[in-house]
């Protein structure tokens, strides 16, 4: 059954491929991020393979509330209803606490967390005004554990934003209103091509997003993605002793 699934970051990486594996699948699409113009290019290129679909973008910076707000409810009023909403806009900015760098460790926790809840907020007005919808939050790996130096705020804002969406999915349990949170592991992306050295367990962009979009389709509660080594890696973060974990990551 054909959906309408509103994706914010979906000018690059995951949130670029989600928007073309879901087209792919049948479903309707409302893209939202700060580039315009990749957002109008990727319409271009859905829309040259799927004639049938319907993709609607706007420009939204997710750390402007007002914004927000008036976006997801003028993609609502063009859809008339939302079926999934993927919060996803995210940055990778960070440095170790205490070294002069809280701008970019506050841009981090404003984009990953104060906006993820600014999103949070607007994608349920819609779901509770339907009485239905998918809330998909987009996490990371990372979220498992308190990670080190330049990781350090990055890993609390996507526990943060894992927390908000379980916190949603105890409320809303048994009501037709559904939550998943996604850990992703290492997937290509415009935000690790800027890492120095690339992660070995890092997959393709097309491969990670398929697991990812395999998981949300399933509607699964949560997902570490790709599964493997992803799925029992997360056993380990969460309880392998420090020096254990400190050689890991
Ligand atoms: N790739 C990985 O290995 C990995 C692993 C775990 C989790 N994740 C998560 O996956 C999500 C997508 O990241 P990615 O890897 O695909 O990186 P990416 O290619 O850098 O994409 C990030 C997306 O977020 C958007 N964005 C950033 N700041 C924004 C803002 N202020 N307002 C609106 N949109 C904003 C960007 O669009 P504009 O610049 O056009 O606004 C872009 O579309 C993030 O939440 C990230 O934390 C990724």
């Amino acid at each position: 059954m054909t959906k309408t699934i509103l994706i914010t970051g979906a000018s690059s990486g995951l949130g670029a491929e989600m928007a073309r594996q879901f087209g792919h699948l049948g479903h309707d699409l409302a893209l939202c991020a700060r580039r315009l113009d990749k957002l109008e290019e990727l319409r271009t290129e859905i829309l040259a393979k799927h004639p049938g679909r319907r993709v609607e973008i706007r420009q939204l910076d997710v750390t402007d509330d007002d914004q927000v707000f008036e976006v997801f409810r003028g993609f609502a009023t063009d859809f008339g209803t939302i079926d999934r909403v993927v919060i996803n806009a995210g940055l990778g900015k960070g440095a170790p606490l205490g070294t002069g760098r809280y701008d970019a460790n506050r841009e981090t926790a404003m984009t990953n967390f104060v906006a993820a809840l600014a999103q949070s907020e607007a994608a349920m007005e819609i779901f509770r005004a339907q009485n239905a919808g998918h809330f998909v939050m987009i996490s990371s790996m990372s979220a498992m554990r308190g990670m080190p130096k330049s990781m350090t705020t990055y890993a609390a804002t996507k526990a943060g934003a894992a927390h908000l969406a379980e916190g949603l999915r105890t409320e809303l349990h048994g009501k037709p209103i559904k939550v998943s949170v996604i850990y992703p592991g290492f997937i290509a992306s415009e935000m690790n091509e800027k890492a120095e050295h690339k992660n070995p367990l890092q997959v393709s962009t097309v491969k990670g997003v398929k697991a990812i979009v395999h998981a949300i389709e399933k509607e699964k509660d949560s997902a570490c993605v790709p599964p493997l080594p992803w799925a029992p890696m997360s056993v380990v973060m969460k309880h392998a002793p420090l020096p254990v974990l400190k050689r890991l990551i």
